[in-house]
């Protein structure tokens, strides 16, 4: 556990008693595997899933303050997607108010719409999440430097596509962040919750890592640094923006552009916000081992260098750079993320040998991430239906190859069994399981680690689809049971998350741009083949 690693000062101001140990990620993750007994308990007695008087809102507003308009049009970046997603740098841009939308469309931006009969409309974004719920608000912290913004802190309304200032002035010493920007993203609960129950809080951290994927990629196309902190002093930070910290919670910290400095911020005092924001939904209901979770893997200012530092124990190496595909597309990463979309049929076409190492390779670099300072905290799994030259089966991807572990007879059935019987799992060229050692990262990081082992498969697997588009394929995230996952590979370490890569039967759709979205024609009926757990009657992801 944490506090028995680390050493502590009894001087130091900062060695208040952490919370951050093991039990709450343990509790939650043992109570909310798929496939070993119920993840609800009981004793949630008003908690009625996807109860549809009772949905969550798409979005945080606030009824009293104006959203000042970004400029919608996309900033365009030089280099190749291929190469972007290699681990290569566009050149650097200057840091203005189109560049800021541009990433912000590009993360948490609306691209499509779709109305069903009956339902209130659906809003996609750039970056996947799990049934569509995009439980992640994004706020930004802004400095004096950004030609066309106020220093401060800002909340993005994404269907709007502007700015709502909530505080004015330079608040990144509050995060001590010297980097232009800082961006803060939240969970809000019961978006997801709501659907997933207690398991949601997996997804918050899964959804925030598709966004993070997808913003890295848009930055390293215009040369912009980036440093994900997913330790941070989670009371500070909560104040900053005016959440509670539980309800809304922040899942990450992002210093954005170069002279980023993550040492132990200075205390700042901060007036408290009260803003009044349109509730997320009639009668939103806490769910204890979510809110015993996030509580229970809280950082205070104290403890932050120090969890930071743990994490050199339980990280490992991976390469920062992988050699792009030759003859591939040499569109940029906007034209990917804007494309991209969750593939809901594939056919049974086998992939290139090469198409396929380059994906996983590019997927499974090294992320920017505090907690990985060596590279990773993950290893991945491979479910093999469908790559010339290469035998089916499972396999483990290391070091920048292919280990057979077993030559499954049906790997099509398995793949499709282990994701929760969904065929996608089992129609895809190949299948990822993107896995953490669960033991170690949470004796060395606490409940923390589990937060941030679950952000960074979030983070390869939105990389892994951006890769897949990239070179023509489809893709999708996909959910999975966990110890039967475990067992067919063979392993001792955790599913964090699955990713389906293949050949898409039906071409991506078309995608709008900032404040303009396509709507989506007869986007149900895909949606209701692919579904599953039915208790709802309008399409959800
Ligand atoms: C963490 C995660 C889990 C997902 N799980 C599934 C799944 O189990 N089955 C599925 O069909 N799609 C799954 N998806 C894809 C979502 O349904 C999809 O991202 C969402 O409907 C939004 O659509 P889009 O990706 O086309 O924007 C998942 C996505 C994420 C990020």
């Amino acid at each position: 556990m944490i506090h028995h690693m680390l050493t502590r000062d009894a001087n130091d101001e900062s060695a208040e008693m952490t919370v951050n140990t093991r039990t709450a990620a343990d509790a939650l993750h043992n109570s909310t595997k798929h496939g070993t007994g119920p993840a609800q308990p009981d004793r949630l007695v008003r908690y009625r899933r996807l109860d549809p008087d009772n949905a969550p809102d798409s979005f945080k507003r606030y009824r009293d303050l104006p959203i000042w308009p970004l400029p919608r049009t996309l900033v365009s970046s030089n280099p190749p997607a291929v190469s972007v997603l290699s681990g290569n740098r566009g050149d650097t841009a200057p840091f203005d108010s189109s560049l800021l939308g541009t990433l912000l469309h590009l993360a948490a931006g609306i691209t499509r719409t779709t109305v069903a009969p009956g339902c209130r409309p659906t809003f996609f974004r750039a970056a996947m999440s799990a049934g569509n719920l995009q439980p992640i608000e994004v706020y930004i912290v802004a400095g004096p430097a950004i030609d066309g913004i106020a220093a401060g802190v800002h909340h993005f309304a994404p269907y709007e596509f502007g700015l709502t200032l909530l505080r004015r002035g330079d608040y990144r010493p509050a995060l001590s962040v010297t980097a232009p920007v800082a961006l803060i993203l939240t969970g809000v609960a019961w978006r997801t919750t709501w659907k997933y129950g207690e398991r949601g809080w997996r997804h918050l951290y899964w959804d925030a890592g598709t966004m993070l994927a997808n913003l890295v990629a848009a930055a390293d196309a215009h040369g912009l640094d980036t440093e994900v902190l997913a330790g941070f002093d989670d009371a500070a930070v909560s104040r900053l923006i005016g959440v509670d910290g539980v309800d809304e919670a922040p899942v990450a910290v992002v210093a954005l552009g170069s002279g980023s400095d993550v040492g132990q911020p200075p205390r700042v005092n901060l007036e408290q916000l009260s803003y009044d924001v349109d509730p997320v939904a009639p009668h939103p209901v806490r769910l204890p081992l979510f809110v015993e979770a996030q509580m229970g893997s809280a950082l205070n200012r104290g403890d932050v260098g120090r969890w930071r530092q743990a994490a050199n124990q339980v990280s490992s190496a991976a390469p920062a750079r992988t050699t792009p595909p030759q003859e591939a597309p040499s569109e940029p990463i906007e034209a990917v993320i804007l494309r991209r979309g969750s593939t809901r049929a594939m056919r049974h076409d086998s992939i290139a040998t090469d198409a396929f190492r380059w994906s996983l390779a590019a997927a499974t670099r090294a992320v920017p991430l505090d907690a990985a300072p060596r590279g990773t905290l993950l290893e991945h799994f491979i479910n093999i239906h469908a790559v010339d030259n290469v035998r089916p089966g499972a396999y483990r991807w290391e070091g920048g190859d292919l280990h057979l572990i077993a030559a499954t007879v049906s790997p099509r059935d398995a793949g499709a069994l282990l994701c929760l019987n969904q065929p996608l799992g089992g129609n895809s060229a190949y299948t990822a399981f993107h896995h953490a050692h669960l033991n170690p990262i949470l004796d060395a990081l606490g409940s923390r680690g589990y937060r941030a082992a679950q952000l960074e498969a979030g983070i390869v697997s939105g990389r892994l689809a951006l890769c897949a588009f990239a070179i023509g394929l489809g893709a999708t995230g996909l959910t999975f049971f966990d110890d039967p996952v475990t067992d067919y590979f063979h392993t001792t370490s955790s599913p964090m998350l699955a990713t389906a890569v293949g050949v898409s039967q039906t071409p991506p759709a078309p995608s709008g741009t900032p404040g303009d979205p396509v709507t989506l024609k007869r986007y149900d009926e895909p949606m209701t083949q692919v579904s599953i757990n039915l208790q709802r009657s309008c399409p959800a992801g």
